[in-house]
């Protein structure tokens, strides 16, 4: 049992949160999960959300679990005094691009506000080991392909991908002021995928911004057809290409990265790529898609979606080389694990679970 400790999940009921989980409890870690419930479902009589219960009959092991708001700092306190941690790794967030153009206060006030309690809250508690959930998004558009950490960020297109910057500096700043803290901001490129169980997946409140949901929903008949957002792209069949990366290798990055901070005692702040470094246009997910399910997906060009660029994707050479992590699942796995898990339960959590 070499790795138990107390690790804080903030945000471990939502999507990537729910298979890191799954994947620290799978490496021996104990693990606390804070959530708001804000996107995430929990039957009224049941004690904790139903991802959390299906990662606790996955794994066999239990989880803690406690409702709390990162906005409230107090609520955040009583965490800390009820438990001791080793490491925080912070998922809670709002990650709807749309959402955040209308709504930039409520992204401001959750992505950023949020993330400063917790970091106020670790302080006074010690703890200052910090894995963050940043994005590629925090490159903007990109000045040359394939990404990497040491390329400048900041020019971002949306709110949402300022929230992300805007925290990334913050934690720079944290860590030039104390030489005691040590924060990874893994940088995610396109996480899609489930468990391949099927237990477990992504679950998006009503329309899917993200296209591997938006496929999986036409797939199952939910949606009647896909808007491709442009065909004039430069790339090679013209629709935008990005860097897709299985969930399951995303969450067992998160298990890299707390083994690295602590085993190498790495302190200051280091940002990290998680990607494939391989691109795949929309066209190309179609079709993976298709032959995954053997389902059709009508599909109409439309419009480029604004803010959207044309390529995205990852050097991912940092994190093999410091992180010892490396991606393990191709595009095949990625349409396979989420049509698994959309025929299973196309009304996500909701619709119970499956004895
Ligand atoms: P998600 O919405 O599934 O999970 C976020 C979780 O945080 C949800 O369970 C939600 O209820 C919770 N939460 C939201 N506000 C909260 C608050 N105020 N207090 C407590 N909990 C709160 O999203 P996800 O896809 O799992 O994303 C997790 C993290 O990864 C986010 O920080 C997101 O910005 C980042 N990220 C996601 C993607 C992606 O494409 N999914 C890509 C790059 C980065
Ligand atoms: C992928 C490609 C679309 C939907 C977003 C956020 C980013 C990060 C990951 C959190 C693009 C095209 C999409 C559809 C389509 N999230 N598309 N029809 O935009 O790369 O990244 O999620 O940090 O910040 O911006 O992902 O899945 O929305 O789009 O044609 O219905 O699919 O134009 O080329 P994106 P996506």
């Amino acid at each position: 049992m070499a790795n138990q400790c107390n690790i804080l999940v903030t945000g471990g009921a939502g999507y990537i949160g729910s298979h890191t989980v799954l994947e620290l409890l799978n490496n021996n870690f104990t693990v606390v999960v804070i959530d708001n419930l804000g996107n995430a479902y929990k039957d009224e009589k049941a004690e904790k959300p139903e991802c959390i219960i299906r990662v606790e009959k996955l794994a066999n092991k239990s989880v803690i679990f406690e409702e709390c708001d990162i906005t409230d700092e107090n609520s955040i306190e009583k965490i800390f005094e009820k438990y001791k941690f080793e490491c925080i790794i912070h998922f809670a967030a709002l990650k709807a691009v749309g959402e955040s153009c209308q709504k930039p206060l409520e992204y401001y006030k959750t992505n950023v506000g949020g993330t400063i309690n917790l970091l106020n809250v670790m302080k006074k508690n010690n703890v200052k080991k910090l894995i963050y959930s940043s994005s590629a998004t925090v490159y903007g558009v990109p000045e040359k392909l394939p990404l990497t950490e040491d390329m400048k960020t900041g020019n971002c297109t949306n709110p949402y991908g300022r929230t992300k910057y805007i925290v990334e500096e913050i934690l720079k700043d944290l860590c030039a002021s104390d030489p005691d803290w040590s924060v990874i901001s893994l940088r995610y490129f396109n996480p899609v995928g489930a468990h391949p169980s099927g237990e477990i997946g992504e679950d998006p409140n009503g329309i899917p911004n993200n296209l591997m949901p938006f496929i999986a929903q036409v797939a199952v008949g939910k949606r009647e057809m896909l808007h491709v957002y442009g065909n004039d792209y430069d790339t090679p069949d013209g629709t935008g290409v990005r860097d897709y990366i299985h969930i399951m290798d995303l969450a067992s990055g998160h298990v890299k990265a707390i083994i690295y901070q602590k085993t190498k005692n790495i302190k200051g702040f280091k940002a990290v790529n998680l990607g494939t470094g391989k691109g795949f246009s929309v066209l190309q997910m179609i079709k993976a898609f298709e032959l995954a399910s053997s389902k059709t997906i009508p599909y109409k060009i439309v419009e480029r979606r604004p803010g959207d660029i044309s390529s995205s994707y990852a050097d991912a050479s940092l994190a093999n080389k410091e992180l010892n992590w490396v991606s393990t699942k191709n595009i095949d796995d990625m349409c396979k694990d989420t049509w698994n898990w959309q025929k299973k339960y196309p009304q996500g959590f909701k619709s119970g679970s499956i004895q």
